[in-house]
């Protein structure tokens, strides 16, 4: 089979193999139009960093094809469809890389990387000459949607984690970061307007040791260490990490999770909760009672302005605003819910969270932006363009919510949560999730607009262990985002893999061995 042969993951839409093969070596320019100039340099700078390659790069016209040359092309003709396209041709002569966009020439570029021999990485590095098959490829994502997302509340990796995540993301045509910043445990973004959240909300003085006691009795008290756990990222810090990811076509989705999971900034500013507090960052996990006061207009103004921070630092069209695992039994006693709830018409204290919802996607709607939220957040009166991540439960709802004509996003739990060990969620768990429910009408399918994975990261203390769990599963993500139905196979992508993972060592990715991520089956 050619795909085995290629080992290109996510497998291409359309690829086969020709005779011959190119030489590249020091010799090899890169040629590049004005569009595909920054995908020039960034080409130039792997080949470099990664096969310590330092090729000529020279922009220039179309016609001006030398030899030996690598030459990007963007026809930048408008593909409303697709415009992540790209078609791959390499010869004896060169290689060239052609698209409609410059993310579709950055996607050409990802595959070619994974044409060139791996032995050439780090260690026998430099200027040998490396053969690469002659190929033709054309290729296309099949959802628009391909997402990692990183709890950094739980625990903090910072910023060179980050960019190897978003790295290690762009080699697998992967397209949206979704940051979970804040969270009960830790609030981990400077909002200058109050910056208590970051001096107060972003430290915690331990943590529990054990999740046997998360659903029993609170009264146990759980076993918890000394270690502090801190950290927060500077506006300045989040505009160099967006910066990074937009050289690699990846969309930065920050989450803000309310009205639950809001212990860290209660603790910072107790007047938003009902009860006034006082309250400790918390250090343990699960669903906490102490939540956003929905009654108390101050909260509102207080979410209104840290989003407009959040705005103003984020150019994502989207914005994730939580909404999972808010419990209402605060509201049920507090005054000012209450009378929120006979103002509004509500009904009972069950609309609450409807109409949180709802005056928050209608202020982030006035700036021109949209929200995600978790499924909790669906209601009989969501604002049409709310969009829904799907986790758990009420699968009926989330169902009903496309039907609508609605949009979602899959991050079914029990495929795609990687903080789960690999004996719960083995690889072929992973692979073998798709997307589109199969009682799901074909008429609907476009309103599920990709996947996620989740790294929920309560347990998770290390980069180690988090590119342990993450790795090979999200590599899986990534064909299941990309590649057609009927062309993915885990026989295939297990082949595949076999050259995939060299590539993650060489890249210095810890990752399980094989009896590990594979397990029963
Ligand atoms: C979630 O896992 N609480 C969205
Ligand atoms: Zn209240």
């Amino acid at each position: 089979m050619i795909r085995e042969k290629l080992k290109i993951i996510p497998e291409p839409v359309k690829a086969s193999l020709n005779d011959g093969v190119f030489f590249l070596s020091q010799k090899t320019t890169i040629q590049a139009d004005l569009t595909s100039a920054g995908n020039g340099e960034y080409l130039k700078q792997v080949l470099a960093i990664q096969y310590g390659l330092n090729l000529a790069f020279e922009e220039s016209s179309q016609d001006n094809e030398g030899k030996s040359s690598i030459i990007l092309k963007t026809s930048n003709e408008k593909d409303l469809n697709n415009s992540e396209k790209y078609s791959l041709l390499i010869s004896k002569e060169n290689i060239i890389i052609s698209a409609t966009s410059s993310v579709g020439v950055f996607y050409g570029i990802q595959t070619l990387l994974q044409l060139i021999p791996h032995k050439t990485l780090k260690d026998d590095k430099i200027s040998l000459e490396v053969s690469i098959p002659c190929v033709s490829i054309e290729d296309f994502p099949r959802f628009k949607w391909r997402g990692f997302m990183l709890d950094e509340s739980r625990h903090f990796f910072g910023k060179e984690q980050v960019k190897k995540i978003l790295d290690l993301m762009a080699l697998l045509k992967l397209n949206t970061f979704h940051w979970h910043l804040t969270d009960d445990q830790g609030w981990r973004i400077e909002i200058k307007k109050y910056p208590l959240l970051t001096e107060i909300g972003s430290k915690r003085e331990g943590t529990i040791t054990s999740n046997r006691f998360l659903r029993s009795n609170q009264k146990i008290k759980a076993p918890k260490d000394e270690i502090p756990i801190l950290g927060c990222y500077t506006q300045q810090d989040l505009r160099e990490l967006i910066q990074y990811a937009t050289e690699r076509f990846i969309t930065i989705i920050p989450e803000l999770d309310f009205p639950g999971h809001t212990t860290s900034v209660l603790a910072a500013y107790p007047e938003l909760s009902c009860t006034g507090g006082p309250f400790k960052v918390s250090t343990r996990f699960g669903i906490h009672k102490d939540v956003l006061c929905i009654g108390k207009e101050k909260v509102f103004e207080f979410i209104q302005n840290v989003l407009d921070e959040i705005i103003e630092i984020f150019p994502s069209n989207i914005i994730h605003i939580g909404g999972d695992e808010a419990p209402n039994r605060r509201w049920k006693k507090c005054f000012d819910c209450q009378a929120r709830i006979k103002d509004e018409s509500l009904g009972s204290v069950e609309n609450l969270q409807g109409y949180f919802t709802n005056r928050i996607t209608d202020y982030l709607g006035s700036k021109g932006k949209r929200i995600i939220g978790w499924n909790e957040i669906l209601n009989d009166d969501l604002i049409d363009n709310a969009l829904c991540q799907y986790w758990i439960n009420h699968f009926d709802k989330v169902l009903e919510h496309i039907r609508k004509g609605r949009q979602v996003v899959m991050s079914e739990m029990k495929a795609l949560y990687f903080d789960y060990p690999y004996r719960l969620i083995p690889l072929h768990q992973t692979y073998n999730y798709d997307p589109i429910p199969s009682n799901l009408e074909e008429k609907f399918h476009k309103n599920i607009l990709g996947l996620e994975a989740c790294l929920w990261t309560e347990y998770v203390k290390n980069k180690d262990k988090l590119e342990w769990l993450t790795f090979p599963r999200l590599i899986a993500v990534a064909e299941t985002g990309w590649t057609p139905k009927n062309k993915r196979n885990f026989e295939s992508f297990l082949k595949r893999l076999e050259r995939f993972l060299p590539l993650l060592s060489a890249l210095d990715v810890n990752y399980p061995k094989k009896e590990e991520f594979l397990q029963e089956q």
